[in-house]
């Protein structure tokens, strides 16, 4: 059965459709309408594995040239693979009114996201995330990019796609790993608004009853990125592990899943936010207990790409995007489902934090 939630930016609201069997079940919404041509931009992966289905799913819609296939990892998030992916799109004679569906994980979303977002000043984009994580968050709120050597996810735009289909048979082929990986973007969203989801999370342990956690998740996110689309104030919130997570990630060149990332990151932001006095202790313990037990690694000297240095750590995050008026902003929390924006970080003290992290 397929659930759809709305987000609702006025005018421009799009659905996201939720469930198992969710892509034949989005074939008669109107993105699909007859006259469109559509260029497939696929993770070469997926499409080895679910050429099938992909193929039956979409069947009589009419593709304006070969799939383009998208490699694995973080790397074709690039200017290269950029100015390939939009080569591609001219060669096959994509016009202003036809579109991209992006399927694959959040490598394949940003970056299909960023070349609809520029072909021809902007063509739709249907996203069809195939991961959990690119479910749970990356698919849904627009926002796309490619990586540049100083950092992550540094240049790019917010083109909101329109029509999102998260199809739970894809994740039928998804590593353990990856899966884990991706609830983390799950607990996210308890652990920034939502105490009773984390109760919720806490007696499942972990991800039973996916569907319905999932879509907790999702609508979480509709109504923050309604409230703050282009993330001036709340949606923020949404970084909740991402500063201290991409450093990481960044830090572990490639040995560590973004979603692994980011748990160690909400774990040491409910660590510093209980060391600052802002949060009561049995929560941060409660965050860390449940990544831990859900298989989500949150001591930094055993996450893959350790050990760490707690120098390079901080000063990757003196430049994360976040920043404003050259100060360290972090996501922090006053205790479970409840994250703030934080301004005040001193440098010394959380480059102390880190050195104690690290040990
Ligand atoms: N991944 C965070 C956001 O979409 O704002």
């Amino acid at each position: 059965m397929t659930e759809t939630i709305a987000i609702d930016l006025g005018g421009r609201s799009y659905d996201v459709i939720v469930g198992e069997g969710a892509l034949e079940a989005a074939r008669p919404h109107s993105v699909f309408r007859s006259e469109r041509r559509f260029a497939i931009l696929v993770d070469a992966h997926v499409a080895q594995l679910h050429a099938k289905k992909i193929t039956a799913a979409l069947a009589g819609i009419s593709l304006a040239g070969e799939a383009i296939e998208i490699p694995d990892g973080e790397r074709a998030k690039s200017f290269g693979q950029l100015e390939t992916v939009l080569g591609r799109m001219l060669d096959c004679g994509l016009e202003r009114g036809d579109a991209v569906l992006a399927i694959g994980g959040g490598v394949t979303g940003d970056l299909a996201g960023l070349a609809a977002a520029l072909y021809k000043r902007g063509i739709d984009v249907i996203q069809i995330p195939t991961t959990l994580l690119s479910m749970a968050d990356s698919s849904v709120g627009g926002k796309t990019a490619i990586n540049m050597p100083q950092g992550k996810n540094l240049v790019g735009v917010f083109h909101q796609p329109s029509l999102v289909i998260a199809d739970l048979a894809f994740l039928s082929t998804l590593p353990g790993r990856q899966m884990k990986a991706g609830y983390a973007e799950i607990i996210k969203a308890a652990l920034i608004g939502d105490a009773d989801m984390f109760t919720d999370l806490e007696a499942s342990k972990g991800p039973d009853h996916l569907q319905a956690h999932l879509k907790t998740a999702i609508a979480f996110k509709a109504k923050i990125v309604a409230a703050d689309e282009r993330e001036a104030g709340s949606r923020a919130l949404l970084n909740l592990g991402h500063t201290f997570g991409h450093a990481l990630e960044s830090e572990a060149a490639g040995q560590l899943l973004h979603g692994e990332a980011v748990a160690a990151g909400m774990a040491l932001a409910f660590d510093y936010s209980a060391r600052l006095g802002l949060c009561p202790e049995a929560d941060a313990k409660r965050v860390g207990g449940h990544l831990q037990r859900t298989g989500l690694e949150t001591r930094l000297s055993a996450l893959p790409g350790a050990p760490f240095s707690a120098e390079s750590m901080l000063e990757r995050m003196r430049h994360d995007k976040k920043n404003s008026g050259g100060a360290i902003r972090l996501v922090l929390a006053r205790g479970i489902g409840n994250a703030f924006i934080h301004d005040q970080t001193d440098p010394a003290d959380l480059l102390n934090f880190l050195k104690d992290q690290i040990q």
